[in-house]
């Protein structure tokens, strides 16, 4: 039987595009060339499946766009705000993503981008670099101690919880904001607050892990920094679309947030401005799930959901 047509928006670790090329026709972009929503339409004619990327915008007009042979959508990310499920649903696509496999990768980014944010990391490394460290001192960049701080969770999902196994490793005493509470035994002994005051109001070390969308568009406003203790850390791994840019940058300004470590931001790969110019604040340029095995194991269960869509089964990674 012939084997259907993917096409492929990004290029992948090697090993990931090896697999895709055996068990499918698949249409690589191995240079990674910028594709152009509009071109999407051409590339994909004939394709049975998509296998898309967090950098893919398929929105309903870009979905509809779609000639009707796609009936399968991967994406190469945990993260599916930049597809328009609903519209998906209603054309007949049936999508998954890729959760688990990068759950540690990203926790692990977010302590670094705590311990980057309050032992101020970033202006250390700068100093260095541009050689203007004159040599030790004792009042020199002081930071803040994360060990046995609290850190408040924003989002107890996957990668949250791995934050919790890491970050109590530092004695941290943990703190959980989500829609529901877990059950005990996944809790690690972290505290659950049904109510973002409480919760925002012990969390002198804040980590975002909530899930991007229109949902949680800019929850980290200025009402709510302003309920963070003074002097708090923020860390945010998910997406930028959490947090209202200005008002953090106000608060980064003011000193309210001491500092805060970024990976991810609103309309990237543009950064507000307002951050380029602050010292406090450490920039990534979106590495939370970058290590070479964890993008082979997205890869590949990308491609496994993929494949089980296309055979009419429904695999435990579906979200449509
Ligand atoms: C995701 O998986 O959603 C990340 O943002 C990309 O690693």
């Amino acid at each position: 039987m012939e084997k259907p047509v993917l096409l492929v928006t990004r290029r992948l670790p090697p090993a990931v595009e090896a697999r895709a090329a055996r068990d499918f026709q698949a249409r690589l972009n191995s240079e990674d060339r910028p594709i152009a929503g509009n071109e999407l339409p051409r590339l994909a004619t004939g394709a049975a499946a998509i296998l898309a990327a967090p950098t893919d915008r398929l929105d309903a007009p870009a979905l509809a766009a779609l000639p009707e042979s796609v009936r399968v959508i991967g994406t190469f990310s945990v993260g599916f705000d930049h597809i328009d499920c609903a519209a998906a649903k209603a054309r007949g696509i049936a999508v998954c993503n890729t959760p688990e496999v990068l759950s540690v990768a990203t926790a692990e980014l977010a302590m670094l981008l705590i311990l980057a944010a309050a032992r101020r990391a970033g202006e250390g490394e700068r100093l260095v670099r541009t050689a203007r460290w004159s040599g030790w001192t004792p009042t020199q960049l002081l930071g803040i101690g994360v060990s046995g701080r609290r850190l408040g969770i924003l989002g107890m999902g996957r990668i949250g919880r791995e934050l919790t196994r890491i970050a109590r490793g530092f004695e941290m005493e943990i703190h959980y904001h989500d829609i529901a509470r877990l059950p005990p035994e996944r809790e690690q002994g972290a505290i659950f607050h049904a109510d973002d005051r409480s919760f925002l109001a012990a969390s002198e070390i804040l980590s975002l892990h909530a899930p991007g969308g229109a949902g949680t568009r800019h929850w980290l406003n200025a009402e709510r920094i302003a309920l963070l203790p003074k002097g708090a850390v923020i860390a945010n791994a998910a997406r930028g679309t959490l947090v209202d840019d200005a008002a953090l940058i106000s608060a980064l300004r003011s000193g309210h947030v001491a500092a805060a470590g970024l990976d991810v931001y609103e309309g990237e790969p543009r950064v507000h401005p307002g951050y380029l110019e602050l010292e406090n604040v450490v920039l990534l340029p979106h590495l939370g799930s970058a290590t070479l095995a964890t993008r082979d194991a997205m890869g590949f269960l990308a491609l496994d959901g993929i494949a089980a869509l296309l055979n009419g089964t429904s695999p435990p990674n579906r979200v449509v």
